[in-house]
């Protein structure tokens, strides 16, 4: 599976087996991590076995089950924490689909006090997102149309169509999709519109356009 199939394959998973992420799977997941923080600078680590962060706790989608493992999403308290969080971390998300693996982004149904307890000095946490063997498959979101999301002035080119599409694929926190893209002056450009977690969504969203339109996008904060 490619990582543009996986964008298509993928969908919020929140009950898991018990079958441990292990051998080869967890090999390349762990090589893929470390390939994000040296580009980002962020602290992203892969905790397995701790049933701390959500045990016990409600999603408005229904429970979580055996979401055991997850990844930790840190790093340096900066203004721009929450908008890397979500491009690196959808770019582990779709690299982990394509070994098979399902997820969950979770920012604000989990145990934050137990997950910051791991976090070491001068990192925050932005979210965390739940990892493992999907029990059965997710569903596809509700989407909003390309035109709810865009503003064009003159022609904009194909690519950007394609970035928009695979854009309003992604996930976002209460599937709330409030981003807008523009086409402006010859070029793209993202920003988040007022929300929860609108900054993660902001990350997401500009890593998904990559991958359609095949080349980088601005995002404005
Ligand atoms: C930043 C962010 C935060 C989220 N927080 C939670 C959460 O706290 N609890 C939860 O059950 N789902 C959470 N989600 C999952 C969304 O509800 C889900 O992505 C959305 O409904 C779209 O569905 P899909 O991921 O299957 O496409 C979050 C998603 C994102 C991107």
């Amino acid at each position: 599976m490619t990582i543009r199939e996986a964008v298509d394959a993928r969908h919020s998973v929140r009950q898991y087996t018990k079958r441990p992420i292990d051998g080869a799977i967890l090999a390349a997941l762990e090589d893929e991590i470390r390939s994000c923080n040296e580009q980002s600078g962020l602290s992203i680590r892969l905790i397995l076995n701790d049933p701390n962060a959500v045990k016990g706790l409600w999603a408005s989608y229904g429970a979580f089950e055996n979401a055991d493992n997850y990844l930790m999403l840190a790093g340096p308290d900066t203004d721009d924490l929450y908008r890397l969080a979500g491009y690196f971390g959808e770019r582990l998300v779709l690299f982990s689909e394509t070994l098979g693996l399902s997820t969950c982004w979770i920012a604000g149904s989990y145990k934050k006090k137990n997950v910051k307890k791991l976090l070491n000095d001068g990192e925050a946490l932005a979210a965390i997102v739940s990892i493992g063997y999907a029990q059965k498959p997710g569903k596809p979101h509700r989407s909003k149309s390309f035109e709810d999301v865009t503003e064009i002035e003159g022609d904009a080119p194909e690519s950007f169509r394609k970035g928009v599409e695979t854009a309003l694929k992604a996930p976002t926190a209460i599937n709330q999709q409030r981003f807008r893209f523009t086409w402006k002056d010859g070029r793209a450009t993202v920003k988040a519109l007022s929300g929860p977690y609108t900054l993660i969504d902001l990350g997401i969203v500009q890593y998904h356009y990559e991958i359609g339109a095949g080349e980088p996008i601005e995002a404005e904060r």
